[in-house]
């Protein structure tokens, strides 16, 4: 396991290594993760090396990405949460391989990368999009707080919601 960033409760936030390719691939080419990720196409290995590159690169440069979410217990790469520059704005995001989904790891990890976005790294807002039919996420839009704003095809012209929150005065 590479350097963690967060912890949470169940969960560490991880920069991630070269390394990790085996691992994101899993995720990255499973269709049931990817149905609702842009026209559903499953990632060839140059995307995800493109990706996993990209994330070291945020970390370098910016001191944040979508970071790598290890199980405390068990030390498996679960997926990612964390976040990334999108449009002028900085949007939240995860990806978790579908046997983790439904026990809440999303929004706990989410809840630790946004806190660490308004507290660390003194964002203003932090925005986050999902197709409409991605029900499971845009519910953790919800559990975090997140307002509905707009549709939006900024996306690559594919329509999806977008949520916004503001980073909680005082
Ligand atoms: C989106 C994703 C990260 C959610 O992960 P998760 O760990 O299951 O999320 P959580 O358990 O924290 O919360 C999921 C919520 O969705 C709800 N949910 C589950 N299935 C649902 C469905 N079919 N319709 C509506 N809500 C649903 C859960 O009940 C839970 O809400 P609750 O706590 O109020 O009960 C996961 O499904 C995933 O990796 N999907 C593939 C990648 C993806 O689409 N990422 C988002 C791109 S925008």
């Amino acid at each position: 396991m590479d350097g963690i960033v967060l912890e949470t409760e169940q969960l560490f936030l991880c920069e991630w290594s070269l390394k990790d390719f085996d691992a994101f691939k899993a995720i990255a080419t499973n269709p049931t993760v990817m149905q609702f990720i842009g026209t559903g196409a499953l990632w060839s290995d140059d995307r995800i090396q493109q990706w996993i590159e990209k994330q070291i690169f945020l970390y370098t440069n910016y001191q944040f990405c979508n970071w790598v979410l290890i199980d405390k217990m068990t030390q498996a790469f679960m997926g990612f949460c964390g976040l990334q520059p999108f449009n002028q704005e900085i949007e939240i995001g995860w990806w978790l391989a579908p046997e983790y989904w439904g026990k809440g790891f999303a929004t706990e990890s989410a809840q630790a990368a946004m806190a660490d976005g308004f507290n660390r790294l003194n964002l203003s807002r932090i925005v986050s999009i999902a197709q409409p039919a991605n029900h499971r996420s845009i519910r953790v839009m919800e559990k975090l707080g997140m307002q509905f704003e707009k549709m939006s095809t900024d996306l690559r012209g594919i329509e999806v919601v977008y949520y916004a929150k503001n980073r909680p005065a005082g």
